[in-house]
């Protein structure tokens, strides 16, 4: 099956090499955008491939949600296979291509997207057709996980390890995506549309990393606590649950020995139990190899990732309580259900008695409204 590849940026490059080597699979042309045509391969409109009888597949590499959905939609329009590595295009408009996917009875696949090389939203839509998913989530964010271990092991603030996840190409120029942790909300978005056929829209809730400091992270350590990025998920009485924070865990949890730029996916299936895939979450080798696995996929046969009846639904987050590790000025601890308090100057570190998730997202929100500097992590024993 010849493959055309839109984009030829860092993850572009690995696919093209891959498809070279792959077996029943084979290089075609590469989009490039004008002016960038400097080899015969490459092209730069896109009808020359969706009007090229010769490509069967197109890997979609660039990014963003326009043009890659007028493409993507074009492609499968004129019956070809089609695989993404794009988050944000499968959140926004995985609902509308899944259709034009299967009415033209071709492939619409996009492992890539949650987990990079982890096979995770692969395994999810296994497991779904055999066993009941009680919930999914992990770390889903290698730059965040990157930023929360180097402070914690070797003790640097938040600013020189973003500044280090940078230069080592593990953070983007603006990381806004990363450290709010938006890019892990649109991958548990996916992972929950996969297992529950129900994608996320309203009420999802995120909180990042931004606000944490070396003082919170070495106040956490001398409690026996790691803190995770974790991004969780759900099925709910109505629809599905979920959201991003910061979480502590005593060390020993699976999360913390999940070092450096890892991954760590998980999901909980009524008879299968838990079940953990660790591994890169991104750069050009491990994404190219999900975007391959789903090319390979199609040759035998693959078609879906979505399940059939998937629909858009509200996030219902009214279940979820934990206890809260909360950092806020001193004179603001009268406004959280504190279980202790410690004062450390003018600043207060507590431990909140057990809060919905959403109560302790939106008290964030309406306190940094009023000025005060707030980082909060659920806490988890
Ligand atoms: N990098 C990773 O580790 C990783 C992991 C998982 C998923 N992803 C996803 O994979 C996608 C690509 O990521 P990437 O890191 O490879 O990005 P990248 O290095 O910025 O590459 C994107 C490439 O696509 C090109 N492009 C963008 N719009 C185009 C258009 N309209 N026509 C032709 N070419 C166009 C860009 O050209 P210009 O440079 O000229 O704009 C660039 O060469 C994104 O959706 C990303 O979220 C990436």
């Amino acid at each position: 099956m010849k493959v055309a590849v839109l984009g030829f940026g860092t993850v572009g490059v690995g696919v093209y090499e891959m498809l070279g080597k792959a077996n029943g699979l084979e290089q075609g042309p590469v989009l490039v955008r004008p002016g960038k045509k400097d080899a015969p391969f490459k092209v730069t409109s896109i009808e020359e491939i969706v009007n090229d009888p010769t490509v069967g597949a197109v890997a979609e590499v660039m990014g963003g949600v326009e043009p890659a959905y007028s493409y993507a939609a074009a492609a499968l329009q004129a019956g070809k296979h089609f695989v993404t590595s794009n988050k944000a295009l499968v959140a926004a408009k995985g609902p509308e291509l899944d259709a034009i996917a299967r009415e033209k009875g071709v492939a619409f696949l996009f492992s890539a997207a949650c987990g990079g090389g982890v096979p995770f939203l692969h395994n999810l839509a296994l497991a779904r057709e055999s066993d009941s998913i009680r919930s999914l989530g992990g770390i889903l964010n290698g730059t965040t996980n990157y930023m929360l271990d180097a402070m914690q092991r070797l003790h640097l603030d938040y600013g020189d390890v973003l500044k280090d996840a940078q230069r080592l190409g593990y953070a983007e120029a603006d990381p806004t995506a990363d450290v709010s942790g938006l890019d892990a909300l649109r991958k548990i978005m996916l992972a929950c549309a996969v297992a529950y056929g129900v994608l996320p829209t309203d009420g999802l809730l995120h909180e990042g990393i931004e606000s944490v400091t070396a003082a919170d992270v070495a106040h956490f350590q001398s409690r026996g606590y790691t803190c995770r990025l974790i991004a969780s998920g759900g099925k709910s009485d109505d629809g599905v649950y979920a959201y991003v924070e910061p979480v502590l865990l005593r060390d020993g949890a699976a999360e913390c020995s999940v070092l450096q730029n890892f991954n760590m996916a998980r999901y909980e299936g009524a008879c299968a139990g838990s079940i953990v895939l660790i591994g890169q979450g991104a750069g050009r080798w491990p994404t190219a190899s999900a975007v391959l696995r789903d090319l390979s996929g199609i040759l035998r046969g693959e078609r879906e990732m979505f399940p059939a009846a998937l629909r858009r639904g509200e996030v219902d987050n009214s279940a979820a309580r934990h206890s809260y590790y909360v950092r806020l000025p001193a004179e603001l601890a009268g406004e959280l259900p504190a279980a202790s308090a410690e004062l450390d100057g003018d600043v207060c570190r507590m431990i909140t008695e057990p809060m919905a998730v959403s109560q302790m997202h939106f008290a964030a929100a309406e306190l940094r409204g009023r000025g005060a500097e707030v980082f909060f992590a659920a806490v988890r024993e």
